[in-house]
C-alpha cells in the first residue's frame, strides 16, 4: 500500500490512470479539466463526447490520447451546498468508483487532484478526509497494491495531505 503526495500538474504525471475532476457533459471546462483535455489533445474530447455524459459521484474512463499516463478516468464530484445534501457520500463514490475501475482494469497506479474542492467549492480538509478514508478503506477491504498519489496544485493542500497520511502512517514518499 503505497501512497505519495505531488504537488504540481496531473497532466505530467505517468501514473497507469489519472484523475479528472469532470463536470456532467465530460466536454470539458476549466480547471483540472481544461488542463487535462488540453494536454490530451482534441482526441479526448472527441471520446468523451460519445460518453453520453456522467452523474455527479460516478465514473468513467476514457483513453489518454497525448498525456503521459494510459488512461483517464473522469469522474464529477459534488457542487458544495454546505454539506446538508449529501456532498460526502457523492463525494466519497467518486474516490471510490476510480479506484473500482483502477483496479478491475489491473492498473498499478493511480493520481488524484483534489476533488470538488475549486470550482465546485467543497471544504479543502473536509474533502481530504474523504478522499484519503475512502482510499485507504477501499485498499484494505480489497487487499490492493495499488500505488495512489494525491496530487495536489496548492501547496496548502499538500500540507493536509501529508498530515493526514502521516496519522495513519501509510505514507511512503
Ligand atoms: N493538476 C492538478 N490539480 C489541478 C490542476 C492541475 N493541472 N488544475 C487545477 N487543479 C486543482 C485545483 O487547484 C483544485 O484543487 O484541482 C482541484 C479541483 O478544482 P477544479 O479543477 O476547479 O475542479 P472541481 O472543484 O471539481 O470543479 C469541477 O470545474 O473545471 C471545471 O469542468 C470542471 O465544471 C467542472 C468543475
Amino acid at each position: 500500500m503505497n501512497f505519495s503526495v505531488v504537488t504540481g500538474d496531473i497532466t505530467r504525471l505517468h501514473a497507469d490512470a489519472i484523475v479528472n475532476a469532470a463536470n456532467n457533459s465530460l466536454l470539458g471546462g476549466g480547471g483540472v479539466d481544461g488542463a487535462i483535455h488540453r494536454a490530451a489533445g482534441p482526441g479526448l474530447l472527441a471520446e468523451c463526447r460519445t460518453l453520453g455524459g456522467c452523474r455527479t459521484g460516478e465514473c468513467k474512463m476514457t483513453d489518454a490520447y497525448n498525456l503521459p499516463c494510459k488512461k483517464v478516468i473522469h469522474t464529477v464530484g459534488p457542487v458544495w451546498h454546505g454539506g446538508n445534501r449529501n456532498e460526502a457520500e457523492l463525494l466519497a463514490s467518486c474516490y471510490r468508483g476510480a479506484m473500482e475501475l483502477a483496479c478491475r482494469n489491473g492498473f498499478g497506479s493511480i493520481a488524484f487532484p483534489c476533488i470538488s474542492t475549486g470550482v465546485y467549492g467543497y471544504p479543502a480538509r473536509a474533502a481530504a478526509e474523504i478522499a484519503v478514508g475512502t482510499v485507504y478503506d477501499y485498499i484494505k477491504k480489497h487487499e490492493s497494491g495499488i500505488n495512489v498519489t494525491f496530487c495536489c496544485f496548492k501547496q496548502s493542500d499538500a500540507e493536509i495531505y501529508n498530515s493526514l497520511l502521516d496519522r495513519i502512517s501509510v505514507k511512503t514518499v
